[in-house]
């Protein structure tokens, strides 16, 4: 296992590229089992959930092959229809091949995701979802045994606006027979780029990014080629870093229009932005200040990027409320700030974060993606040497994370432990 270790205080300066985005690039590899032949799909990061998509991909039959930023899949000897538990269990996002199996080939057998360290994760919106366009399906032994001759088109609430339970119903739905209905339909960027990918494949497909979407199936789907948007957590990670290290950074690629939230709140903490020829400069100036954040789902905070904004709260000028409204355990990353001279109180899902002058570099531990993200913003701000243990966590969801930051300045290295 590697880890890294920074040493804080360094002011940055210079363009990183912000990779494409991996909750956007994991439905869309999942989407291309809905044709036959070759997709081609382009800007997708080198990260191990990519890697684990594509074995999940491979172990179906499916010819998988990823150089550099652009991934090849071939889907036409699909065979075997079951995801095993031992690639569901290291990523959740696999149970994303659930609705096209089931739509193109009418069988799936797909181990349970089971919690993870952020929460349960249910799926029983995705279930009742499939049911409802008359799926059979039933759980044994920790594995969804789904069977349906053909899909049909159907009117579906989601009491949540889950994220992966819309994409996975508006992928079954392309080849259902009929009209679907998703209804309270997570809006999510990632969930609008799917849907276009889908209609680049002759899908039908209408109000994609809306709490209404609706997919009239179709008799077949041609392969991808399509190219994924920019990675907005990135973004806005890297967005609280400049903030965190009074630094002044210019990021290249990214959508500014899908943080509206994001660079909300990091302008009421004080980050200045310009646009600039190579892209979104965002410059730290003074102390951030003290601001409240409640996370909700898009276009409201990103849960995704709690983490990362409560390492920049945490030397605020002030005290700072984060409310985590979407997962139950999303504060691992409070002890490990704590460790660094963090004076942050948890009661449930509220953070009270009174800010401190300056953090202390200590040795810690990585949890989960993000949690793991918000302990590198905060390394990079800390007094004196930071060791982050278990960063295969951050290996999940950030490509080339300490080369980015070597190149604008930061003393940063990874170790083999
Ligand atoms: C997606 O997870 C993202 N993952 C997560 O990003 C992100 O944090 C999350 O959406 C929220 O934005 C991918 O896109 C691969 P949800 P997902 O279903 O779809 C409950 C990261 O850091 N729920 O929108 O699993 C659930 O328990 C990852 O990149 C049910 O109750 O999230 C949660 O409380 C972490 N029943 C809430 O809804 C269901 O059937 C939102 O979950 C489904 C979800």
């Amino acid at each position: 296992m590697d880890k890294l270790v920074i040493k804080g205080g360094k002011k940055l300066k210079g363009i990183v590229e912000i990779s494409g985005a991996k909750n956007a690039a994991l439905p869309i590899m999942a989407a291309s089992l809905l044709s036959n032949g070759y997709s081609n799909i382009k800007n997708v990061p080198f990260l191990r959930d990519i890697m684990t998509m594509g074995r999940l991909l491979a172990n179906l039959g499916a010819g998988f092959h990823q150089e550099k930023n652009r991934v090849l899949i071939n889907t036409e000897r699909i065979r075997i229809f079951e995801a095993p538990y031992d690639l569901v269990r290291t990523m959740r996002a696999s149970i994303l091949v659930l609705g096209p199996l089931l739509t193109r080939y009418g069988r799936a057998k797909v181990s349970l995701p089971g919690g993870c360290a952020i929460g349960a994760r249910p799926i029983n919106l995705h279930l009742s979802g499939l049911e409802k366009m008359g799926a059979e399906i039933k759980l044994e032994s920790g594995y969804v045994i789904a069977k349906a001759k053909k899909l049909k088109g159907a009117s579906i609430y989601l009491d949540i606006p889950t994220v992966t339970g819309t994409e996975n119903l508006m992928i079954a739905a392309t080849l259902a027979k009929g009209v679907t209905l998703i209804e309270n339909a997570a809006k999510e960027p990632e969930v609008t780029d799917l849907a276009n990918a889908l209609i680049s494949m002759g899908a039908k497909i209408e109000g994609a990014g809306g709490s209404i979407i609706r997919i009239e199936g179709v008799h077949e789907l041609k392969p991808l080629d399509y190219r994924v948007i920019p990675d907005r957590i990135e973004a806005g990670t890297f967005m609280t870093i400049a903030g965190i290290t009074c630094s002044d950074i210019t990021l290249k690629g990214c959508s500014p229009e899908h943080l509206d939230a994001t660079v909300f709140k990091l302008k009421e903490a004080g980050i200045i932005f310009e646009s600039a020829p190579e892209g979104l400069r965002v410059i730290g100036k003074t102390r951030p200040h003290s601001t409240n954040v409640t996370t909700m789902p898009y276009p409201g905070f990103p849960t995704d990027m709690q983490a990362q904004f409560m390492a920049l709260m945490s030397i605020s000028d002030g005290t700072s409320i984060i409310r985590e409204n979407i997962f139950e355990n999303r504060f691992m990353h409070v002890a490990e700030l704590r460790r660094m001279g963090a004076d942050i109180s948890v009661e449930g899902g509220t953070a009270t974060v009174k800010g401190v002058e300056r953090l202390k570099g200590a040795p810690l531990m990585a949890t989960d993606l993000r949690a793991s993200a918000s302990l590198v913003v905060a390394a990079l701000s800390a007094k004196g040497e930071t060791v982050i243990h278990r960063i295969y966590h951050l290996d999940r969801g950030y490509e080339k994370m300490e080369e980015k930051l070597k190149k604008i300045g930061a003393e940063i290295k990874r170790v083999k432990e």
